[in-house]
This record gives structure tokens, C-alpha cells and sequence, in this order.
């Protein structure tokens, strides 16, 4: 095994680094899109560590791959024009020709050292992302797949959210990346977010680990990566990356109770009337439900409903009057709110920023 560790150890970075990301990806980035609020990943941009190492691996795999393609298709094409069926041929079969000790030595030999290549690459990409130490400054987070939102946690400071993780960005003067511990509720998920890191499961009663750490400031999208019910596609996530004191500013603000604006005093005695309170939880109150997405800084969020509707108080109205039509399936039941219910509720949902 030790034996295995130090091949692995030794074998050349460079080789994957300066070969692949030299010739490779300066080609695709180079008709990548901006990282500015996008709808749409891409897996040829990595901003995190993680993400950079398996693109690199991949990107040589990549140019393996296609040269092989290019040696096989081109042999291939040659020998079909070349030697193709002439008028002249008369129906007799060519010579027939067998044993040859080079040609085979070379089609075995060659193949072996390719994929011992790749394995030592693959193992040592693998060995990098996985077996990377925690810096001090690391921040902790806990997230719990649930049919079908991310429950987010930071343990360190005592934030509970959904559906977006915030993290300061990571430079090399000071390191600061963001380590997972990733959970379910209920069945299996996959936490994805493609140009962070690689995919990695959500399994139930187990407890699995990876890590990002994003290196530009900005707004990542991602998906649950494991079919996991009805609206398995539209259990979407954010990674929202914010210069340190930014993020030091928003951790502040969660950590704070829930407002209390007397102004929405109908619509809050109303949410605590219903059943709500027995699903989700607002820090302060009485409502402490654990099984939907915790409520205490919901205006905070940019969506509604783990990705799938943009949070205003348009969008917030119509996902409260009944939340199958824009998420069918989803766990929210319709809360059957007459019209002047419905706004006090919309009015005190509002409230909590
Ligand atoms: Cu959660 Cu698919």
C-alpha cells in the first residue's frame, strides 16, 4: 500500500498540470462564458481546487483519449480507401497474413502504458482531493439532503439556512476553504455544484465528506446529481462566494433572531396558528419544525423553493396560495389561505430579512 502511495506520490504533477491545462483549456475557456450571475454551469471553468485538479485530470484524459481516436480513425480510414474493392480484384480473397511478434507486442504494450498513465493520474488526483489537510481558517458546514431542499448548516457559528451556501473566497495569501459534511434526511442525493468540486453522495446514515474552496468572488449553480424522487431536477443549489468581510457581514445578520416588525403583528399571529410552525422553524419563536427549509432569514435567499422560482413577494404569494402548482410533488402541502390570509401571511413572511 505504502509502495502504491509513494508511485502515486511521485508521479510527475507537471505531467497533468502543464500538458492538459497547456493545450486543452486554453481552448475551451477561451469560448467559456463570464462567472457573472449565471443560470447555467460549466464544467470546462473550474474556480475551486478541488475542481481544478479533476478538470486537469480530465483534460488529459480528454487528450488521450482523442489522440487515440485520431490514431485508430485514421488507420481505420486509410485502410478502407486503400485498399478497398476494385473492379480488378476479380472476387479473390487478399493474401491472408498472420503473426507478427512487433505489430501484437505493440498493441499490447502500448494500450498497458496508457492506462497506467491514466491510472497513476486518476490515483493521484483522487489522493490530492480527498486526502487534503484542513487549514485552521477552514469553515465548517453541514448539509442534509431532504426530497427536495438542502438544509444548510454552520455549526461553527450557529447559522441554519437552505439552499444557498455562502463562503468567503479563498486566496493564497490567506486560505480559507469551505470543508462539507454531507447528509440525508431521507433518501439518496448528490451534491453537485460543477465548478467547485466533484459530485459527491448524500446517503442516509452516513456521513460524507468533501470540499470547496472557490477562488473568485461570485455565484455558482448546481444540482442534486442523484435521482432522488418527482423533483429530484429541480433540487437546485447556490454557492454564493463573498469577499471575507462580506461574508463575515452576512454571518453576523443570520446569527441574529427574527425580526418582530409589529407592522405584520395579523399575518404572524396567523402563521402561528396554522400548521407551519410545526414544519419549519423562525429563531426566537415558537416555531421550531425541522422538516422544511428554516424560515428565520427567508428574504435573505434569492429563491424560493430550492431554486425553482426567483424570492419576491410575487413569487412568495403564488408559492403560498399552493406550492404544487409551481413544484408538483413537493412536500408543502396547500395551506387552503382564504385571499386577506394569504396576504397578512405574505405581508409577515416579508418581515423576515
Ligand atoms: Cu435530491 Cu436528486
Amino acid at each position: 500500500m505504502n509502495c502504491c502511495r509513494l508511485i502515486i506520490r511521485s508521479f510527475p504533477r507537471t505531467l497533468v498540470g502543464k500538458t492538459s491545462s497547456a493545450i486543452v483549456v486554453a481552448m475551451f475557456q477561451a469560448g467559456a462564458a463570464s462567472a457573472e450571475t449565471p443560470t447555467v454551469t460549466n464544467i470546462f471553468k473550474p474556480f475551486s481546487t478541488p475542481a481544478e485538479s479533476i478538470h486537469q485530470a480530465s483534460m488529459l484524459v480528454v487528450l488521450i483519449c482523442a489522440a487515440i481516436f485520431l490514431v485508430v480513425g485514421g488507420l481505420l480510414a486509410y485502410t478502407v480507401v486503400r485498399f478497398r474493392h476494385r473492379p480488378e480484384d476479380q472476387g479473390r480473397e487478399p493474401p491472408q497474413i498472420y503473426g507478427s511478434n512487433q505489430i501484437e507486442l505493440a498493441w499490447t504494450v502500448i494500450p498497458v502504458l496508457i492506462v497506467f498513465v491514466l491510472l497513476l493520474v486518476t490515483a493521484r488526483t483522487i489522493y490530492d482531493v480527498q486526502g487534503a489537510a484542513k487549514p485552521p481558517d477552514a469553515i465548517d458546514i453541514t448539509v442534509v439532503g431532504h426530497q427536495w431542499w438542502w438544509e444548510i448548516r454552520y455549526p461553527q457559528l450557529g447559522i441554519v439556512t437552505a439552499n444557498e451556501l455562502h463562503v468567503p473566497v479563498s486566496d493564497s495569501s490567506k486560505r480559507r476553504p469551505t470543508f462539507l459534511n454531507l447528509q440525508s434526511a431521507d433518501v439518496a442525493h448528490s451534491f453537485w455544484v460543477p465548478q467547485l468540486a466533484g459530485k459527491t453522495d448524500l446517503i442516509p446514515n452516513r456521513v460524507n465528506q468533501m470540499w470547496i474552496e472557490p477562488k473568485q468572488v461570485g455565484t455558482y449553480v448546481g444540482n442534486c446529481a442523484e435521482y432522488c424522487g418527482l423533483q429530484h431536477a429541480r433540487m437546485l443549489l447556490r454557492v454564493i462566494v463573498h469577499p471575507p468581510e462580506d461574508f463575515d457581514r452576512w454571518a453576523a445578520a443570520q446569527k441574529e433572531s427574527a425580526v418582530n416588525d409589529p407592522q405584520a403583528q395579523a399575518g404572524r399571529n396567523l402563521f402561528f396558528s396554522t400548521s407551519c410552525i410545526n414544519c419549519h422553524t423562525i429563531e426566537g419563536t415558537a416555531a421550531n419544525g425541522k422538516f422544511g427549509p428554516d424560515l428565520t432569514h427567508l428574504m435573505a435567499r434569492e429563491t424560493l423553493g430550492s431554486g425553482v422560482i426567483a424570492n419576491n413577494r410575487d413569487n412568495l404569494r403564488a408559492w403560498m396560495r399552493d406550492p404544487q402548482v409551481i413544484k408538483p410533488g413537493v412536500l408543502m402541502p396547500n395551506m387552503q389561505l382564504a385571499d386577506g390570509e394569504l396576504e397578512q401571511m405574505v405581508a409577515y413572511l416579508m418581515t423576515l430579512k
